[in-house]
């Protein structure tokens, strides 16, 4: 990578806020934002997203929809900081379609909106989970009272609903999340079960090809980037649906780190599924840490455990930018208030895991990661913003 300064002086810094600019220059070109059109999206040029441009990486966040709007400051720095957004969880069955045969897509198109507003692109998910599906369906992703008959034919509707509502507005779908279990053995899913197989994978892309041929299809799990019997029955998986023609586009990579475990080798998983001939990206990106008890959760226990978590975010954000075909780099979420972690691993807690603190203030985190960005533009090595797209 070649070290260069940071020379800065194309991008300005006024953002759109549900049509509303707000001006921020302290970082722009004196005068760009005077004479910019009134409809430019404007942003610093000294964040992340910018920084991002300059070398084609897509920078994104997970959305919290009921922050988005009615949190001034969760807003602008979603507008602000990311070019890419993912609903961290509107698009998901259960609150698509809470009650059989009624949806309701309000909070992710008005999440659509937004990022349209605000020349964001949307990755979609998740399509087929065995999580979060609705009571109706199945309480807990293993079991249900439906018969492999109407599982097929809902997942069928679901998939081709969803993706026809928001075809053209969908940059990656996941279409398929977390299929498999840590020791390489498919998930006992109810999908799984009603096929008698992995078949439902490949029919779920083939659907949603069908719907939107435009949009990038993904399979999305977590612990890929450790080498070792999930990432490489998902390997030997992909490989398949590849030779077989099945319409898949990439893989994402979660990325949800703990520096308890050790930094995976992350870059040579995104490789080798990349030599796949397969598009990759870090999708939800988090790095948490040991912290104190309720109320403090975002409190590392170890005083240097922020620097762990320097060097893991570092170094997540430097395997993406190492492997041409990786797309975007996503963090899940950007303030410790919002993460799903300490309400998850709460015994031992843990917490701390991304690049805002609990009160909406860039950590030490966020700062290795612009710097990593800025030195990163001396040397392009990408198409261009939205690469691949
Ligand atoms: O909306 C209800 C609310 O009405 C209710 O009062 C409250 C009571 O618990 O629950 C609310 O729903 C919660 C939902 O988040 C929205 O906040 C669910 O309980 C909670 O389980 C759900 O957690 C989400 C989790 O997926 C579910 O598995 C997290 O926010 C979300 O960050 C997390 O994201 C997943 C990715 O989709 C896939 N990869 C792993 C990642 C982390 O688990």
């Amino acid at each position: 990578m070649v070290r260069s300064a940071l020379s800065i002086g194309v991008l300005s810094a006024t953002v759109l806020l549900g049509g509303v600019a707000l001006t921020n220059s302290a970082s722009a070109e004196p005068g760009a934002a005077a004479a910019a059109p009134s409809k430019a999206v404007r942003y610093p040029a000294d964040s992340l997203r910018a920084l991002g441009d300059r070398i084609g990486l897509r920078i994104g966040t997970a959305v919290n929809m009921d922050e988005l709007g009615s949190n001034t400051d969760y807003t602008k720095i979603t507008a602000e900081q990311f070019s890419s957004v993912t609903p961290e969880n509107v698009m998901k069955w259960q609150l698509v379609e809470p009650t059989r045969g009624t949806y309701d897509w309000a909070p992710a198109d008005r999440l659509v909106a937004f990022a349209k507003t605000n020349k964001q692109l949307v990755r979609g998910h998740t399509l087929v989970w065995h999580s979060q599906l609705p009571t109706w369906l199945s309480s807990d992703g293993y079991t249900t009272t439906l018969s492999n008959d109407e599982l097929k034919a809902l997942l069928k509707k679901h998939v081709q609903d969803q993706v026809k509502h928001f075809k053209g507005d969908i940059w990656q779908w996941d279409v398929v999340n977390e299929a498999f279990d840590d020791d390489g053995k498919p998930r006992q899913t109810v999908w799984y079960k009603a096929w008698g197989g992995l078949g439902y994978i490949a029919d779920a892309f083939r659907w949603a090809h069908e719907a939107d041929p435009k949009a990038l299809l993904f399979y999305n799990d977590y612990n890929l980037e450790f080498t070792g019997p999930k990432s490489n029955a998902v390997y030997d998986f992909v490989k398949t649906l590849k030779a077989q023609r099945v319409p898949i586009d990439g893989v994402g990579f979660q990325g949800h780190l703990d520096t308890q475990y050790g930094f995976p080798d992350l870059q040579n998983n995104l490789q080798r599924f990349a030599d796949l001939g397969l598009k990759v990206a870090e999708t939800e990106v988090d790095v948490r840490t040991f912290t104190q008890a309720a109320p403090n959760v975002n409190t590392p226990t170890d005083p240097l455990a922020p620097y762990a978590q320097e060097s893991y975010w570092s170094r997540a954000l430097k395997a993406c930018l190492a492997v041409r075909e990786c797309i975007s780099f996503t963090p899940w979420g950007f303030g410790d208030t919002y993460s799903w972690i300490p309400g998850w691993f709460d015994n031992p807690q843990e917490g701390a895991a991304l690049l805002y603190d609990a009160d909406l203030k860039p950590k030490s985190q966020y700062y290795v990661i612009q710097q990593d960005l800025a030195l990163a533009a001396g040397a392009p090595r990408r198409n261009g913003p939205g690469a691949g797209h």
